[in-house]
């Protein structure tokens, strides 16, 4: 293995940010090169079956994103009222706020699946014989759309694009499935702020105390167990 590339690597992966909308500049675009290498890298991602039971939508309309935020923050605006009075009520309402972290993107990647796709669900006609067995398949779309969006964000990483995978602004999903219009057989799994990180001069915002602010791991040796 050439030790230069996989250290490379590691490095490339150690070093990706979640970077959400204020941090990136709406005013540079993503050239169509750079949008067809983040198609390609998440493309190239294993699937189960080789089903790529994926649709992606990239949203380049200021008007749908900000469209995107207001729905967010008026949900999570009515489930802070409801909360309103409990413990821990004023901790959970500035958490929810993550949630539209999204605004001020200029573009918003959506991932989709598509629903019940499972090629074993389809091609064993067995009845209810191995449901429960089955069942335990139905992630599987979820996962392999997870290895894509993974590899996006990785190459929009090497691209210095900013990402975010965003799964808060869910809670609004139906009206975001309505407004993209989208085939009622498909649905969102996650959104991802896409952008070029906003610069201060010539240093990009996200490296100020960029050490400081890299969010703590768990240690290999506790999430980690060897059976041999
Ligand atoms: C499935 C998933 C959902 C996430 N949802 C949100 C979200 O709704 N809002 C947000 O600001 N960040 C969201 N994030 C980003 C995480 O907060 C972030 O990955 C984590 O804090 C680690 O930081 P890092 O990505 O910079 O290493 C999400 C990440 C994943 C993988």
């Amino acid at each position: 293995m050439d030790t230069s590339l996989s250290t490379d690597f590691l490095q490339l992966i150690k070093t990706r940010r979640s970077i959400r909308g204020p941090l990136l500049d709406a005013t540079v675009a993503i050239s169509d090169d750079e949008i067809t290498m983040l198609m390609d890298a998440a493309r190239f991602a294993p699937s189960g079956s080789n089903a790529q039971s994926w649709y992606f939508i990239l949203i380049e309309n200021k008007s749908i994103i900000e469209q995107f935020v207001t729905l967010t923050k008026e949900k999570v605006e009515e489930i802070s009222k409801a909360i309103e009075g409990q413990s821990h009520a004023a901790e959970i309402s500035l958490y929810l706020k993550n949630f539209y972290s999204f605004a001020g993107a200029p573009y918003l990647m959506v991932f989709c699946i598509r629903k019940r796709d499972n090629p074993l669900m389809r091609y064993l006609r067995v009845g209810d014989k191995f449901k429960d067995e089955l069942l335990a398949l139905s992630n599987t779309e979820i996962i392999s759309i997870s290895m894509a969006m993974e590899n996006f964000a990785l190459m929009a990483h090497a691209l210095n694009i900013g990402t975010c995978v965003m799964t808060g602004p869910l809670l609004v999903r139906e009206q975001m499935e309505k407004i993209l219009e989208l085939h009622a057989s498909y649905s969102i799994v996650a959104l991802s702020t896409v952008g070029k990180i906003r610069k201060v001069g010539e240093v990009a915002e996200i490296d100020k105390n960029y050490e400081m602010n890299v969010p703590r791991r768990k240690d290999i040796d506790k999430i980690l167990k060897r059976v041999k």
